[in-house]
């Protein structure tokens, strides 16, 4: 079922668990995220980023795709789709498209425009029934060529963007996408602590979910984040699986150059990666 996030994730902040988002990337990706969240009975938020929307030839493609798909796989969890760091237009864009759900990310302008742009947004998602994620304070790393800092959020700030009435919200707490550098601080949970504070009962969403460690994950959890984002782990484990695969020479035996083989291993792959984090946020049984 495609439904907007905004159910799951208050069931998930009052029932202290999270939501994994996984970001998709192609057909193989969708399909692994939700054949694991059906068996585990698990709620699930399928990312699309600007990038990977292009990729997959445009946002209408991929709604038209996961429709598709969840009718077909008999996927009877609930499935949000959910815009990844959108952009103003980009919003607008797969609100036409037919998603579930956005993030509008406006963590690089101003505070008053962040806030002037969320509030329209906030407007048109409760008309249309869709769930909005904003952000405050940028997450660092770099993600489809947007690079951010990683400034920890102002909590202040926060409570704005808040009170606008979003269904999530993404505060910088140190955390960025991609592998964490040896040298990384860890997240600051003197943020978390302050900006959940201020926010009461809005589930608060973790980017950058790849290589946090279990410990880490499970404090933020209790400190109010209802929502974790993975994508790079996914990936890491699809290369390793399909390496393995062709350094074994599996592609010269037999068929073994069909793509339906060739991949079948990055896609079993992509799935017990999934699973892994889904049991680690809580979130199995929980459909
Ligand atoms: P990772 O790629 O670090 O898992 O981050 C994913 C993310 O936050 C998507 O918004």
């Amino acid at each position: 079922m495609l439904v907007s996030a905004k159910e799951m994730l208050d069931k998930a902040k009052a029932g202290h668990y999270a939501v994994g988002q996984f970001n998709i990337n192609n057909l193989e990706w969708t399909k692994a995220v939700l054949l694991t969240a059906q068996e585990l009975q698990s709620p699930v938020i399928l990312g699309v980023s600007e990038g990977a929307g292009k990729y997959m030839c445009g946002f209408k493609t991929v709604a038209d795709m996961v429709k598709n798909m969840i009718n077909e796989l008999k996927i009877t969890v609930p499935v949000a789709l959910h815009l990844d760091h959108g952009s103003y237009e980009g919003c607008y864009k797969c609100i036409e498209a037919g998603f579930s759900s956005i993030m509008f990310d406006g963590s690089h302008y101003p505070i008053d425009e962040n806030v002037a742009k969320t509030k329209e947004l906030v407007a048109v998602c409760a008309e249309k029934g869709l769930s909005l994620e904003a952000e405050v304070g940028s997450i660092g790393g770099e993600e489809d060529g947007v690079v951010g800092m990683g400034e920890c959020a102002d909590p202040n700030e926060c409570k704005m963007i808040a009170d606008l009435g979003v269904d999530m919200l993404a505060a910088g707490i140190g955390n960025i996408h991609g592998k964490y550098p040896a040298n990384w601080a860890g997240l600051s949970f003197e943020t978390l602590a302050a900006v959940s504070e201020k926010v009461g009962a809005m589930p608060l969403v973790l980017h950058g979910g790849t290589g946090i460690p279990e410990d880490m994950i499970k404090k933020a959890i209790s400190l109010g984040v209802s929502k974790i984002n993975v994508n790079t782990e996914c990936q890491l484990s699809f290369a390793a699986a399909t390496r393995a695969y062709i350094e074994a020479g599996k592609d010269l035996e037999g068929k073994g150059f069909d793509p339906r083989k060739l991949l079948a291993p990055g896609v079993e792959a992509i799935k017990a990666t999934v699973k892994e984090k889904m049991e680690l946020f809580g979130s199995v049984g929980k459909a």
